[in-house]
């Protein structure tokens, strides 16, 4: 099993119960690879210093959440630089109408991001991240389903010009929790600037969830839950005898959403306050998490170097490469 979680900024509620959240519980039953996407974040970020800070950002998150670096192979992406070399191989029988298609691709160049050729090939670089590890299940968000579907027929293709090489890999939605939303109602995002980070606490966290956008109906009047963002955060955390009193509460009137933003704030502290010591502690220890990345990259390029051989030998860019070394699988 694999996935990857882009370092593009740092990581939110919306991240955490649409992905992280699956992929640490997923860790129990599968043997997973996870891989902090900094090729990826590239696409849009331009600053070194800014790049390492959120990649080792992502390290801290996962660590401190529970990921169990004996047991799940946490790594950073561009420690396997054989993946942008599979890329390129990719790219020769990845036809432009397919990518003209990505509606990420779409969505980001609507939203003014001014692209670059990364940008347009993400897609492809996306399918060698997965093929490469010969990985059978993906677990992703809906909005990453195009892309496993993508990565599918990249590698039917590849199989059917070059004999049989990759694995076709399965995606697997994540669809427990809906769309997260942001404080001001929207989906929760980076690219609104409206996401309560895993990680805040105290006086920020509280002056944002204070600040969450309600409408202006009065505390004696009924409310509907369904469309207010504390309720929808609150459901997120509360256990399912809280839920139905909160959505009685709503409907019965009577209730300010003040209060409602109030218990949030403390579902947060006692949902993810255990885990912030365990971050501070983390982050004192750098060379600890750069110990798990680096065994992480070695175990990563373990996997990945003998399937590019038989990629190599496949294309014929490369005959009779490491005859001793050859692929079994
Ligand atoms: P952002 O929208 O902040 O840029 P990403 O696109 O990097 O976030 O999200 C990474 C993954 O986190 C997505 O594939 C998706 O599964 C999940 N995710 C992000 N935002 C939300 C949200 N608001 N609700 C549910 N899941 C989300
Ligand atoms: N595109 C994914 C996202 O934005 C991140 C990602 C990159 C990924 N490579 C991947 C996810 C490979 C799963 C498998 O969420």
């Amino acid at each position: 099993m694999l996935s990857g979680i882009q370092p593009s900024g740092r990581l939110h509620l919306g991240n955490y119960f649409g992905a992280l959240r699956q992929h640490l519980e997923l860790q129990r039953e599968n043997e997973a690879f996870y891989f902090i996407a900094s090729y990826h974040a590239l696409t849009t970020i331009h600053d070194a210093i800014e790049l390492r800070d959120l990649t080792n950002a992502v390290a801290l998150d996962y660590l401190a959440l529970g990921l169990d670096p004996e047991k799940t192979t946490l790594f950073r992406q561009a420690d396997v630089p054989q993946v942008t070399e599979l890329c390129w191989i990719l790219s020769c029988v990845t036809p432009m109408g397919m990518l003209e298609r990505a509606v990420s691709y779409k969505d980001k160049v609507a939203q003014g991001l001014s692209p670059n050729h990364g940008l347009f090939a993400y897609p492809v670089l996306q399918a060698a991240d997965i093929l490469i590890y010969l990985s059978e299940l993906v677990p992703v968000g809906q909005d990453q389903k195009q892309h496993i579907e993508m990565t599918r027929d990249i590698a039917v293709k590849f199989n059917n010009e070059f004999g049989k090489t990759f694995v076709v890999p399965e995606a697997r939605i994540l669809e427990s929790t809906a769309v997260v939303p942001g404080v001001d109602g929207r989906k929760m995002s980076k690219s609104y600037d409206n996401q309560i980070g895993i990680f805040e606490e105290g006086k920020p966290l509280k002056k944002k969830v204070m600040g969450i956008v309600t409408d202006p109906t009065p505390v004696e009047e009924p409310k509907d839950p369904e469309t207010s963002t504390p309720f929808l955060l609150l459901r997120l955390m509360a256990d399912s005898a809280e839920t139905a009193e909160w959505e009685t509460r709503y409907r019965a009137g009577g209730m300010g959403y003040g209060e409602a933003k109030k218990r949030l704030l403390e579902l947060i502290d006692e949902n993810f306050g255990p885990y912030r010591e365990r971050r501070k502690e983390l982050a004192d220890n750098p060379a600890y998490v750069e110990e798990v990345l680096v065994e992480g990259g070695r175990r990563a390029r373990a996997v990945a170097e003998p399937v590019m051989e038989r990629v190599r030998e496949a294309t014929g860019l490369q005959i009779g490469y490491a005859p001793d070394k050859r692929f079994t699988g």
